[in-house]
């Protein structure tokens, strides 16, 4: 059976929610009642039939109207995609991975044939039947990587290796939390990630970039991410924060339960084949307090992550504002029953 894409908003009327079967599949991203950073990386491998890891690029009832607000975020502002002249290789590689595996994932829905370089790219939610020339820009409507990462949920960066460092050389970023392509664009590993607090004094990053530059092609890896947005907002960049940052203030006790959306990102490592590059996709769940306090040890484990989140990173991820008025409210669910370590 395929999947019935959802008609709605990320911005002004905001209608986006789940599904109960779409709660069931988020990536809740704590394995015991505290965070704090650490090298969370694991294998990439194919997980459980109905899980965010079934298939290694994941399109779920979101996916229409996601490629909407990222075309709308794009007709007000291009440079939210940008390629550096070096890495249109890497685009060709990124486009032949996504369409592959959404092909291989979903054939109700894509489908790929190949002829030797002449391919033909059929993506039924969005109407496309596209026949061009593998390695052939003229034959595109865009550059490969914005053409294909116009379809394909969650935001790319491709990262070129070089001198022993990743560097962020080109990217498709349009439901970020709170950093800018425009601004990391050229950067290295070290460098995009110098506003991150206490990370760097615990070693999180060197180990993380030792790690990232031995990915082998065919043994992607991840790592899940997480902070908060309210509204079920996805373009929460620094160019529009004065769309979003008064938002902060809104949450009353009231409101939280609709207006409050834990945000987590699936964020991806692939080698590329020909280009050597890194692409880090980053997928974003957003899950309201509502749904999220629908599975109960949910509610209970996050109350506690949330209540003791060292101020630092409560800070950094922006929640100050809100999040006392956040925890009292998820304290009504918590009644203090022991959690097991895991799920
Ligand atoms: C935050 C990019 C891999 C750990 C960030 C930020 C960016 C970013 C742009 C926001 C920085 C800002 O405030 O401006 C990337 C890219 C990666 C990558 C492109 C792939 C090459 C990793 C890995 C780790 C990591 C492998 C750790 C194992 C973190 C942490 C934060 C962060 C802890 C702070 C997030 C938060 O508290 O919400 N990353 N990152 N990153 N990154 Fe990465």
């Amino acid at each position: 059976m395929g999947i019935n894409f959802r008609k709605e908003t990320f911005r002004d009327d905001f209608t986006f929610r789940n599904s109960p079967e779409q709660v069931k599949r988020f990536p809740f991203p704590y394995h015991e009642d505290a965070y704090m950073y650490s090298v969370n990386i694991e294998p990439h491998v194919a997980g459980p039939k109905n899980s965010v890891f079934e298939h290694l690029i994941d399109v779920d009832e979101h996916y229409v109207s996601e490629m909407q607000d990222r075309a709308m975020v794009l007709a007000e502002d291009p440079l939210r995609c940008q390629s550096l002249p070096h890495m249109t290789l890497a685009g060709w590689d990124l486009l032949e991975l996504l369409m592959t595996e959404m092909a291989n994932g979903y054939p109700e829905h894509f489908e790929l044939t190949r002829d030797g370089d002449r391919w033909r790219w059929i993506n039924r939610p969005l109407g496309i039947d596209d026949t061009f020339t593998f390695g052939d820009v003229s034959t595109l409507p865009y550059g490969p990587m914005e053409y294909i990462t116009r379809q394909s949920q969650g935001d790319f960066a491709i990262l070129d290796q070089r001198d022993g460092n990743l560097w962020m050389d080109a990217g498709m970023i349009t439901t970020q939390a709170d950093w800018s392509l425009d601004f990391d664009i050229g950067m290295n590993f070290f460098e995009w990630h110098a506003p991150v607090p206490l990370a760097h004094e615990m070693g999180v990053f060197t180990r993380a970039l030792k790690f990232l530059t031995n990915i082998q092609q065919g043994q992607p890896a991840r790592r899940l991410n997480w902070t908060m947005t309210i509204n079920p907002r996805l373009d929460t960049s620094p160019e529009n924060f004065h769309k979003w940052g008064s938002d902060r203030l809104s949450v009353t006790p009231e409101n939280v339960g609709q207006k409050v959306h834990l945000r987590v990102e699936l964020q991806t490592f692939f080698r590329l084949p020909r280009s050597n590059a890194l692409v880090f996709p980053i997928r974003c769940y957003l899950l309201k307090m509502d749904e999220l306090v629908s599975v109960a040890k949910w509610g209970r484990r996050f109350h506690r992550v949330l209540r003791d989140l060292p101020d630092e990173l409560a800070e950094y991820k922006g929640l100050t504002r809100y999040r006392q008025t956040v925890v009292e409210w998820l304290s009504k669910y918590d009644d203090g029953a022991p959690t097991s370590p895991g799920f």
